[in-house]
């Protein structure tokens, strides 16, 4: 069940914008004959960014109609992920990640400092539509625990000042640089990496491997 509820009246008519529709029909036509509903899920998606990151139910019955799909398949798919909101959400969407990797390595304190910077508890919007907070399971990110996802963003290596600090600066307009904020390289090392400093190994060339393969 998504963590974000149950949909609102919402808009009573939705349809793809002449450039999204086009996106649709390149999607769609990944899909072998008869196998269209397989679209269902970038379809969702695509609806969803196009309406503000959420999907009134409008948008789910026109990609039902879409794929010839019975409406309540649609709802179970959509009700299923948290990647899908079912009601209006604030403009920097702000998943924390709570499950135990994270919740080691400290997704309390984000959690905390979320609550404290925002003025909002889990899965509330603050009263200016900017910023919406929940807790969601492991995003695949776990070696740089603890993270959020902010929008399209993961921020990674987080502790309670360094997310304080992201959020103002979200709050002033600004878009921090995704990844972790420890400073270190991707997912190497904390303190930098312990293999491969010197020279990188050359890749045998092609005539070495064509010589290799003809001993075989
Ligand atoms: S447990 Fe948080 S990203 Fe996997």
């Amino acid at each position: 069940m998504s963590a974000n509820g149950t949909a609102p009246a919402g808009p009573q008519d939705f349809a793809f914008t002449a450039e999204n529709l086009e996106r649709a029909k390149h999607i769609i036509a990944k899909y072998p004959p008869g196998r269209q509903a397989s679209a269902v899920m970038p379809l969702l998606d695509l609806a969803q960014r196009q309406n503000d990151n959420w999907l009134p139910r409008a948008a789910m019955d026109y990609i039902a109609d879409m794929l010839t799909m019975p409406r309540i398949r649609v709802y179970e798919v959509a009700t299923f992920y948290t990647m899908y909101n079912l009601k209006p959400v604030g403009k920097h969407f702000v998943q924390v990640c709570t499950t135990t990797p994270c919740w080691l390595r400290g997704s309390d304190d984000v959690v905390k400092a979320c609550e404290r910077k925002l003025g909002i508890g889990l899965g509330e919007t603050t009263p200016d539509g900017q910023f919406t907070v929940i807790e969601v399971e492991c995003l695949g990110a776990c070696v740089n625990a603890p993270m959020v996802q902010i929008n399209d963003d993961y921020y990674e290596d987080l502790d309670a000042a360094s997310t304080e600090a992201l959020l103002d600066a979200l709050k002033r307009g600004e878009r921090p640089v995704p990844g972790p904020v420890s400073g270190r390289q991707t997912s190497s090392p904390a303190g930098g990496p312990t293999t491969l400093k010197g020279r990188v190994p050359q890749a045998p060339s092609a005539t070495a491997a064509d010589s290799t393969h003809g001993d075989d």
